[in-house]
């Protein structure tokens, strides 16, 4: 399965959401996530991204792990999401900076 890992945060660019074929993105305030079950593992969402958030559940480094048990919690909580919106209004500044799981919005 694919993964949405933390440089997503506070970005929330929702370019991958346009190219999902099976609709199996959720969204909450400032985070995507993929539902574990759902995703057929086609690749095609990875690089869409513009802040490769998104990758292979096989290609996760360690301190990415805990992203596999967020999406699988989060996605059962949010509402799904099949249509690209604008990202978030300070989506550049935010691309890359480090240590943004603090400001995670449920
Ligand atoms: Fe959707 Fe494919 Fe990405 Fe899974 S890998 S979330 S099915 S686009
Ligand atoms: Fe997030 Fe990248 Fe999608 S920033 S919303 S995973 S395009």
């Amino acid at each position: 399965t694919y993964v949405v890992t933390e440089n997503c945060i506070r970005c929330k660019y929702t370019d991958c959401v346009d190219v999902c074929p099976v609709d199996c993105f959720y969204e909450g305030p400032n985070f995507l996530v993929i539902h574990p079950d759902e995703c057929i593992d086609c690749g095609l969402c990875e690089p869409e991204c513009p802040a490769e958030a998104i990758l292979s559940e096989d290609d996760l480094r360690d301190e990415q792990q805990p992203y596999v048990a967020l999406n699988a919690e989060l996605a059962e909580l949010w509402p799904n999401i099949n249509e690209r919106k604008a990202p978030l209004a300070d989506a550049e500044e935010w691309n890359g900076v480090a240590d943004k799981l603090k400001y995670l919005e449920r």
